[in-house]
């Protein structure tokens, strides 16, 4: 069976596996993104974890591709990554760097696009061919599969839907704009969002304050997440919160775009139903015309962290 490896570069960790052509996961590997010390380590992050795959006694010879999804603007010959709001990349070479040291043909996606590919091939989206998947972790990706084919855009970078602009002057995003939607909408919005209702009113955080030793500016995004599932009631106004302001996005987006499926991936989705009713509810309220129309179905993404390796290895292979 044909192997090959696929990397998803995260705001804070390096994850990579050795794929087979059914969407499996043979072997991964895990390390934390080296976001704050330069491009040329967080490239040797990745030419590592590959480099520890490839060694892999019964699969490393069996690789014969290698597919990397990233945050960011990867040009349209997919091989450099031009900018990335969240990591050090800028006009980095990073397919001619990978291809070079392995020898092996590189493909560089975006790494939402990656995700979404992998759900319209093994997961929530089989076989659509109009899907907008939306992944709300560090930032928020957009991947988008219009006419059953990934769509990129003229110049490579379509769908950078994190962003499109929600608040007029709102709060400053990485890329250097301001009022992004992934400032309202993604994994560090909700921390963010939570803490600040923590700091307002820490009664009513009791579990939220345990998770994180009372400590707002230790809270992660796992932290509200445990919170909310104990029902903690700060934790899980904080999801009601960034899940209003998806689904107002995604109310956008349909109108639009029109598709068949929205997916929801990235580490706030992993909230299931904490997220995803009230993302549903604001989503009905702002669509266009919803009640002459027929509506996108919102589904959680199934294939979880791995989505973006899975999409990224299968990509390598086209
Ligand atoms: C980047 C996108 C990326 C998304 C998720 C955004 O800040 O601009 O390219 O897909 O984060 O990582
Ligand atoms: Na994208
Ligand atoms: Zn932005």
């Amino acid at each position: 069976m044909r192997l090959t490896i696929g990397v998803d570069v995260g705001g804070t960790k390096v994850a990579a596996g050795v794929v087979d052509t059914t969407g499996t996961v043979h072997r991964t590997v895990r390390q934390p993104t080296p976001s704050t010390e330069g491009p040329d380590a967080a490239t040797e992050v990745v030419c590592a974890a590959i480099e520890e795959l490839l060694g892999d006694p019964g699969l490393g010879a069996e690789v014969d591709g290698i597919g990397i999804g990233t945050p960011g603007f990867v040009d349209e010959s997919r091989s450099v990554v031009t900018f990335a709001p969240n990591l050090p990349w800028r006009e980095e070479p990073l397919r001619s760097r990978v291809h070079e040291r392995f020898g092996l043909p590189v493909v560089v996606e975006n790494d939402a696009n990656a995700a979404a590919w992998a759900e319209v091939r093994f997961g929530a989206a089989q076989n659509a061919s109009e899907v907008v998947c939306v992944t709300l972790g560090t930032g928020i990706g957009g991947g988008l599969v219009l006419g059953g084919e990934p769509y990129r855009g003229r110049f490579g970078i379509a769908a950078e839907i994190g962003h499109f602009q929600v608040v007029p002057n709102g709060r400053r995003c990485g890329c250097g704009k301001d009022g992004c939607w992934e400032q309202y909408a993604s994994g560090r919005a909700l921390v963010a969002t939570a803490r600040s209702l923590m700091d307002s009113v820490p009664e009513r955080a009791v579990r939220l304050r345990e998770q994180c030793g009372d400590d707002s500016q230790q809270l992660t995004g796992q932290d509200v997440m445990t919170a909310a599932q104990a029902g903690d009631a700060i934790a899980l106004e904080a999801f009601a919160v960034v899940g209003a302001w998806a689904g107002q996005g995604i109310a956008a987006l349909t109108a639009i775009l029109d598709p068949e499926y929205v997916v929801l991936g990235g580490g706030v989705a992993d909230g299931g139903e904490i997220i995803m009713d009230p993302m549903r509810a604001a989503f009905q309220r702002h669509v266009t015309g919803g009640s002459f129309r027929r509506l996108p179905e919102l589904r959680q993404a199934q294939l979880g962290s791995a989505a973006g390796l899975v999409g990224a290895a299968d990509l390598a292979r086209r």
